[in-house]
């Protein structure tokens, strides 16, 4: 017994219990038609939380009225402010401060720790990662192969998906590292699969490469801001993450990278920045590189103030709300819109991702059973409807009750609507 009920009554009680109701308000809500959208596409771009145009605007102000000073003497000295979204970011992805760092984007920081973290030999020259991964990371791990003069027909190891929907089972992936493992330099997994909305076991997978000398990367785009994450336990070597999707850090906004404390001091090769070295020597301007110890010694520029301002306003909502309760709402609400969709929907919609709430996060990718042109046909109404959630290639919708701003009125707003849209195929 779920205890969940379909009716707007009981949607509307939740949300009126719901302690972390107030949080909604702190969020500009897209409109549509002078309503609110039902916005169900966190896993893609947050919304913008309100905070973050005056922590903007503080950064323009300081530059404005400061100018170069603003490095030193402004509200928030600009020499220090990668480090004042450390510790908020730390906690969200359980990991130590020293152990992350924000800079740069994704794709880049995944480049930059495969520098460092990719280290192939004739006898281990492989990567091993899922098939069907986020293009960027097949483009990534292939052509850092191809960079060592290694071939992506054989050192380009893929996992095929073996469960229903195209999800992979953990068995896949423990039969991969025992079979591929020898000659595994590296493997890169994410924390949760774009399209299936799958979650990983990440200190499981750690564990089994570990057992073959791999080394391991996650790649957590879509875990972060999401899921429980425990980063420094799970043992794993390097995790980058994007900041756009749950953590409502803006388009384009700048990224996250954790590196294991072991790797702290490790004398390993990297590319080399001025920002990633010594903070207490930097400005002595010297010639040879001294990497500052931890995440921060992969730091290259100085930070894009007014980029890193939005991500200081969205984590101090993240601090407020705490991961763990996000997570028991989330758990929730998304629940609900699962067994809304089984229970109202079935005839419909097939939900691909896994049922157990453990290899889930907030997202839930469904198609339509008649088709892929029915999938294109029930999104373009939703959109025009005001419901946001998002297409990926060939014939999934995502849609992602985010525990931030989604109510479980949005989730039964949802429902009824795909049920119209079902009453007009008929
Ligand atoms: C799983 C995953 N990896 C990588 C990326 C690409 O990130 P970026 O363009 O910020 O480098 C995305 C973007 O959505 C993603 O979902």
């Amino acid at each position: 017994m779920t205890g969940f009920e379909a009716t707007r009554g009981w949607a509307q009680a939740q949300d009126a219990a719901d302690p972390l109701r107030a949080f909604r308000g702190e969020f500009h809500i897209p409109p549509h038609h002078g309503r609110e959208t039902l916005y169900f596409c966190g896993n893609s771009l947050g919304l913008q939380p309100k905070g973050v145009r005056a922590a903007v605007e503080a950064e323009l102000a300081d530059w404005s009225e400061l100018a170069v000073e603003a490095h030193f003497r402004g509200r928030s000295p600009w020499l220090h402010y990668h480090e004042y979204v450390r510790d908020a970011m730390a906690d969200v992805v359980g990991a130590k401060p020293h152990e992350v760092v924000a800079m740069n984007t994704l794709g880049v920081n995944l480049h930059l720790m495969m520098v460092s973290f990719y280290r192939p030999t004739q006898e281990r020259p492989a990567i091993l990662m899922e098939a069907g991964a986020f293009p960027t990371d097949r483009y990534a791990l292939e052509s850092q192969v191809r960079f060592h003069g290694f071939d992506p027909a054989t050192d380009l190891i893929e996992i095929q998906p073996d469960g229903p929907g195209g999800t992979l089972s953990m068995a896949a992936i423990e039969e991969a590292i025992a079979e591929h493992g020898h000659r595994v330099a590296l493997v890169v997994l994410p924390g949760v699969q774009y399209r299936t909305g799958q979650v990983f076991d990440l200190a499981a997978i750690v564990r089994l490469a570990r057992v073959q000398g791999c080394v391991v990367g996650f790649d957590l785009a879509h875990a972060v801001g999401n899921l429980p994450l425990a980063l420094h336990d799970s043992g794993a070597d390097f995790a980058v993450w994007c900041t756009y999707k749950y953590l409502n850090a803006g388009p384009g906004a700048v990224a996250g990278c954790f590196v294991h404390e072991r790797h702290a001091n490790a004398d390993v090769p990297r590319f080399a920045g001025w920002w990633g070295h010594d903070k207490s020597t930097r400005f002595q301007m010297g010639p040879q590189f001294v990497p500052t110890p931890g995440a921060d010694g992969w730091q290259l520029s100085n930070p894009p103030i007014l980029a890193l301002a939005p991500l200081r306003a969205s984590l101090d909502v993240f601090t407020r709300a705490g991961m763990d309760n996000l997570v028991t709402k989330s758990r929730r609400l998304t629940a609900y819109l699962d067994w809304l969709i089984r229970s109202r929907l079935d005839d419909t919609l097939d939900i691909v991702t896994p049922n157990d709430p453990l290899q889930r996060g907030a997202q839930l990718s469904v198609r339509v059973r008649a088709g892929r042109d029915s999938g294109r046909m029930l999104f373009g109404y939703l959109e025009q409807q005001g419901i946001i959630g998002d297409w990926r290639e060939p014939d999934v919708i995502r849609l992602s009750p985010t525990p931030l701003y989604n109510r479980f009125a949005d989730c039964l707003g949802a429902v009824e609507a795909i049920e119209a849209w079902r009453g007009m195929q008929a």
